[in-house]
């Protein structure tokens, strides 16, 4: 009763009761934040995730330079109506080499975060000429141009070696080679297929877009069919220990 009484204290003195407040706020932010500086990574790996290869960086660019993440997301929610449409929800480690992620908050077009493998190439090829010719009721631009555009990846290594400061392992020979890499995915007959296989596990090697030339939407479905398909979930189990 008599520790119950003490409380009035802090009730009728305004300034008290505001510092026990704060006080006590600070002790449950500290328990939530404070770990989180000894952690050294707060993603659970995954097996299968793999950096991005060159060609797939590259055509990730073409992604955000003509604003498809404006219409599309890529994050699947872990709610029954959003598995059932789009396949297992996204793993946080699934998007642990995007920089800047790529999860987006607008859905004018479907989520597109497992995509890869459920179109062909041609049916992309197709749909990014003219989408209404694939599907009539589309609403989605035409992105006609991209076929008829070399792809510039002169600087591509650049860009790794950039990937590389914000964590990515890109290794020295990774980044070396990143300018024949880009190439060789898209040539089967290259000398380099299987040094683009064991720098990049499972890479799709093809000519994405069917025209001899390297163009932008050769790197474009390169990205897209890559999407959602680099962990294998008939094996991937979700740890219960906690
Ligand atoms: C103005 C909004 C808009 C923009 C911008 C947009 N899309 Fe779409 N996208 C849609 C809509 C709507 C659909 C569904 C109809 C269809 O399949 O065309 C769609 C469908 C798709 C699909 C098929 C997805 C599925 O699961 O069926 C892919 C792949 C796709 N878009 C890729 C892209 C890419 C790549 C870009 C950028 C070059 C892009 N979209 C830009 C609206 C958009």
């Amino acid at each position: 009763m008599s520790l119950l009484n003490k409380h009035g204290v802090l009730e009728r003195n305004a300034t008290l009761l505001l510092v026990c407040s704060l006080i006590v706020v600070a002790i449950g932010g500290i328990v939530e934040i404070a770990p989180l500086f000894y952690l050294k990574n707060t993603i659970e790996k995954v097996e299968g995730v793999r950096p991005y290869t060159p060609l797939e960086l590259k055509g990730r660019d073409i992604y955000i330079r003509e604003g498809c993440y404006v219409c599309h997301s890529q994050m699947i929610r872990p709610m029954r109506d959003e598995v059932e449409r789009y396949g297992h929800f996204s793993l946080a480690a699934e998007s642990m080499y995007d920089h800047p992620f790529q999860w987006g908050s607008k859905r004018t077009g479907p989520d597109l975060a497992r995509v890869g493998g459920r179109y062909s190439d041609s049916w992309h090829v197709d749909h990014m000429h003219n989408p209404r010719s694939v599907v009539p009721e589309s609403i989605m631009p035409a992105y006609p141009h991209l076929i008829e555009t070399p792809l510039d990846f002169e600087h591509v290594g650049d860009h790794l070696k950039a990937q590389a400061m914000v964590g990515v392992p890109y290794s020295e020979e990774m980044i070396e080679a990143a300018k024949a890499h880009a190439a060789a995915q898209v040539n089967p007959d290259s000398d380099r297929y299987d040094e683009l296989l064991d720098a990049y596990p499972k890479a799709q090697i093809r000519n994405f877009d069917g025209r001899a030339e390297i163009t932008e939407l050769d790197a474009l479905i390169a990205y897209l069919q890559v999407l959602g398909t680099m962990v294998d979930f008939s094996t991937y189990q979700v740890e219960s220990s906690r």
